[in-house]
């Protein structure tokens, strides 16, 4: 296929110290997963690339850190004012990039420049607490200090709102960056570090490795890395969690997938019903750590619910994602595809009742000059809830989904939706408050939604999850506690000395 092109030079580089570094180990090249087409190729980074990019971060953190969190945040309200600006041209390219439609594409930037904003206008609010003391002379005080150098790891499926996610805040706060992008959406990593060197971040404080997974693994093993802020697979996140746990003083904050379910209790109103999971099972075809692919039902409104799903599940736009009559864009590479294709071949294979089976879309779907895209269409089925299968309890990061019927009270449907040993997000739609809150007080879960799908967070929320889906939250408003140390500073006002719990402060000597 022809290279697309951006008028921007089409093999790019790292971004190392403050300059573009043609440095690597061979190339790779980003591909547009609806057409096949070559969007850019990269210098593939290893170890060497990462070595001086964390020398480059560790150089620099303490002129950074010397700045005051305000003028820090400057340097992000110039990217702020860029990512609104080119907000049409950077919301197409992430759709060109990552394939999903043109209005997420938007999203997605518009989501990253909440985050800048949320992040640079923090900077001047309070940070810190005064905290009481027992002895009326001591001032005490919870001060934060940055960490150090901050290694992020950022997956394809919001390519530029998670880097921001992980980057706004911990910039603001003082840590130095070595950032590592999927290996799916490096073009959004070079415009992104463009955004960085435009706004003149000094040398070092900003850096980019273009590369995959062993560049990610050097980093996280890299001595001068005191934290590590990863989005992505539960795999890889298990593991990155277990490699920092081993090296005192260094921390990691993983946010990973999920295997989401929505509720729909006998309570339900079925139009918001059907809408939330159409939404949250086949929003960016499947491919956000918080989608849904199991739907919990009463067994009142099995039927009309189950009508109704299959029903739009069979029309629903599968197509160009630049089209804005699409709803469902391609998968995000072959691989990928293959997965999904697996699993949907799994689910049969473990006996379930297929409704829907859109795996393979016949050639008058896909349009014209795709013929080289990762398509899938839904697949939905029903399984038993109390069958231990593979398919309802392994993540799938697809349009693959499952209706599990229950029966029996608000109890019956949170004991399914936490089978599973995930716990990102969920959602429950229901009438009765008493249903909304007993789900929200026992479905183990990171973000809960009532009557909405289970898609769609904002920053200044807390975004993570509990059991397998995370540990920290390597994202959005809670950010700040993984990329500072908490400072305990307590002031004597007086001179004497006073000791809190009654403590004797009284020096006894033999005489
Ligand atoms: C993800 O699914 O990987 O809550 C991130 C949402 C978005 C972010 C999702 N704000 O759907």
């Amino acid at each position: 296929m022809p290279a697309e092109r951006f008028g921007m030079p089409d093999l790019y580089q790292q971004y190392i110290d403050g300059e573009w570094r043609a440095t690597g180990s061979g190339e790779f090249t980003s591909e547009n997963p609806a057409t096949g087409a070559e969007l850019g190729r990269f210098h593939r980074a290893t170890g060497t690339e990462v070595e001086q990019a964390v020398a480059a971060a560790s150089e620099a953190f303490e002129e950074w850190r010397g700045l005051s969190r305000i003028d820090r945040a400057e340097y992000l309200w110039d990217i702020y004012h860029e990512l609104r600006d080119r907000h049409e041209e950077l919301g197409e390219i992430v759709t060109r990039e990552c394939g999903k439609e043109i209005s997420e594409g938007k999203a997605d930037v518009t989501e990253a420049w909440h985050m800048v904003e949320w992040a640079a206008g923090d900077a001047r609010h309070p940070k810190g607490d005064v905290v009481p003391s027992e002895i009326p002379a001591k001032d005490a005080y919870m001060r934060r200090k940055p960490r150090g150098v901050t290694a992020c790891i950022t997956p394809w499926n919001f390519p530029v709102a998670i880097p921001f996610w992980h980057m706004a805040v911990t910039l603001v706060e003082g840590n130095t960056v070595v950032w590592k992008p999927a290996e799916q959406t490096p073009l959004c990593g070079q415009i992104i570090a463009e955004m960085f060197d435009d706004a003149g971040v000094p040398d070092g404080v900003f850096n980019l490795v273009q590369g995959y997974g062993d560049a990610g693994a050097a980093l996280v093993d890299a001595d001068a890395v005191d934290t590590v802020l990863f989005t992505g697979s539960a795999a890889v996140g298990q593991e990155i969690a277990e490699t920092v746990a081993a090296d005192p003083g260094k921390q990691a904050a993983c946010e990973m997938g999920g295997k989401n379910a929505l509720v729909v209790t006998e309570k339900a109103d079925l139009d918001i019903a059907v809408h939330a999971a159409v939404m949250s099972s086949f929003k960016t075809t499947g491919q956000r750590c918080v989608s849904t692919e199991r739907l919990i039902v009463h067994t009142d409104v099995y039927e009309a619910f189950r009508e109704r799903f299959v029903e739009v599940a069979e029309r629903v736009a599968v197509g160009d994602p630049l089209d804005e009559g699409t709803f469902m864009g391609p998968l995000v590479e072959a691989d990928h595809v293959e997965k999904v294709t697996g699993y949907n071949n799994l689910a049969r294979g473990e006996g379930v009742t297929v409704l829907v089976d859109r795996t393979d879309l016949p050639d008058e779907e896909i349009p014209d000059g795709h013929e080289e895209g990762h398509w899938v269409g839904p697949f939905v089925y029903e399984a038993d809830p109390d069958e231990p299968l593979r398919c309802t309890h392994e993540e799938v990061f697809g349009p693959h989904v499952a209706l599990l019927e229950y029966e029996g009270g608000i109890e019956r449907a949170v004991e399914i939706q936490n089978d599973t040993e995930y716990g990102l997000a969920g959602a429950i739609i229901s009438e009765d408050y008493r249903q909304l809150n007993y789900y929200r007080d026992h479905a183990e879960l990171g973000l809960a939604y009532a009557n909405l799908p289970c898609i769609g967070a904002e920053v200044q929320l807390p975004f993570g999850g509990v059991k397998k889906s995370g540990n920290g939250y390597p994202s959005a408003r809670e950010i700040i506690e993984a990329v500072t140390d908490r400072t305990a500073w307590t002031l004597n006002n007086d001179e004497d000395i006073e000791m809190a719990q009654g403590l004797s402060a009284d020096i006894k000597t033999r005489e």
